[in-house]
């Protein structure tokens, strides 16, 4: 029997959760061989290889060490390593999850090997083309072959930018497979008694995008806000690499230090952040993937952004947008300790069958 060789690239923190359960429903099926290829944008073991160990995935078939750099200097180095790689390899399909620069290096790469693209997690926009990956989304989807999307919004933007249809398939949200699958095992974490932490007893904070952390003002607008928040409540902290980063350059971090409710902590892996979201009272964050976990969740989530590509949250789930205006973030987390009955159901398809969907298409539709 001839196999399928599929060819999975992923790069950067949010990708192993989406690319998880997709590996492994590829592995039930003898007709697909897998590779999956790590390019390294993030190294740090606490932003990579916690991961791989908490989602029960295999050390990936190959690492590439890309590491950091300016979004040209990265983008360049992704696609020259992963082209060697690609026609070594000579898969029949290269998966991409996400929008991170590791996911738009490889589709460009694969396109013009000629190899078609699978993009899971495809069609979000913010419409904001000054986020990085608002432009590494508008690329990908531009030339993959099998747009998997997550909504029927995501579906409805692809048919605007002329995509044509029998390329999109709505799959419903990859991300909600892994929490559904790890939801257990993540409550056995102990980082709530390791913290001194009470269920529904803080609020959790997370921030990392350069619009935030990369200005002196917005970084100290946000923080002026969570002064004043945690003398309501405690506030748990998991320092994103290029936060702490900014921190420092810009000497924030006595300010940050003198607020003594606020518990700063490194970044987690999956499964104790997981149990620290499931039993926060609300979240702070400007993170893609954090605005659906707290909808499914269904605890308050209040984004520090002015747009989101995820306005499915904002609709029928938990979130709010605040931008980083001090007084908007205040207003919005005191309403959420007082009131967080908002009602709220979870999006269609967010079922935790979307691997299975997506495999589903692949079988049926492929021809390679
Ligand atoms: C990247 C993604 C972003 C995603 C985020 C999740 C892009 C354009 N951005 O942002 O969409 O939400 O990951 O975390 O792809 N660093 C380390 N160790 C690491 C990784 C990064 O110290 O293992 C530091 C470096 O100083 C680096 C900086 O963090 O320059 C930024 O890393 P980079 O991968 O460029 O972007 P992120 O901000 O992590």
């Amino acid at each position: 029997m001839k196999r399928i060789k599929i060819l999975s690239v992923v790069g950067a923190r949010p990708n192993m959760m989406k690319i998880a359960p997709f590996v492994k429903e590829l592995s039930k099926h003898r007709c697909f061989k897998s590779l999956v290829v790590h390019t390294g944008q993030h190294y740090d073991t606490r932003m990579s290889k916690v991961f791989f160990e908490d989602l029960e995935l295999s050390k990936p078939g190959i690492y590439l060490g890309v590491g950091s750099g300016s979004h040209a200097v990265q983008t360049a180095c992704l696609m020259e390593r992963l082209e060697k790689v690609f026609l070594d390899e000579k898969p029949h399909l290269i998966v991409v999850v996400g929008d991170v620069n590791s996911t738009m290096a490889a589709a460009l790469t694969a396109a013009k090997l000629v190899i078609p693209i699978a993009h899971i997690e495809s069609g979000l926009r913010s419409f904001d083309r000054a986020m990085p990956e608002e432009i590494n989304r508008i690329v990908t989807d531009s030339i993959s072959e099998y747009l998997f999307a997550p909504s029927k919004d995501a579906v409805e933007n692809l048919k605007n930018e002329g995509i044509p249809r029998n390329k999109i398939f709505l799959v419903g949200n990859i991300m909600i497979d892994t929490l559904s699958c790890f939801r257990k095992k993540a409550d056995k974490s102990r980082i709530l008694k390791k913290l001194k932490l009470s269920p529904k007893g803080y609020a959790l904070f997370t921030l990392h995008r350069p619009s935030n952390v990369d200005s002196k003002k917005n970084l100290s607008n946000i923080l002026d806000a969570v002064k004043k928040i945690q003398e309501k409540i405690t506030v748990v902290f998991p320092v994103h690499l290029r936060t702490e980063k900014m921190i420092k350059k810009f000497g924030l971090e006595a300010y940050l230090r003198s607020m003594k409710q606020v518990i700063v902590t490194q970044p987690y892996g999956y499964l104790d952040f997981m149990k620290l979201l499931t039993n926060s009272r609300f979240v702070l964050t400007d993170s893609g993937g954090i605005q659906e976990e707290t909808t499914v969740l269904k605890i308050p989530c209040i984004t520090l952004r002015d747009r989101t590509e995820r306005p499915l949250t904002l609709k029928e789930g938990t979130n709010v947008l605040v931008g980083n205006n001090t007084k908007k973030i205040i207003l919005a987390a005191f309403s959420a300790l007082t009131d967080d009955h908002r009602r709220t159901r979870i999006p269609a398809l967010w079922d935790g069958k979307t691997a299975k969907r997506i495999v589903r298409v692949l079988l049926k539709k492929a021809r390679f």
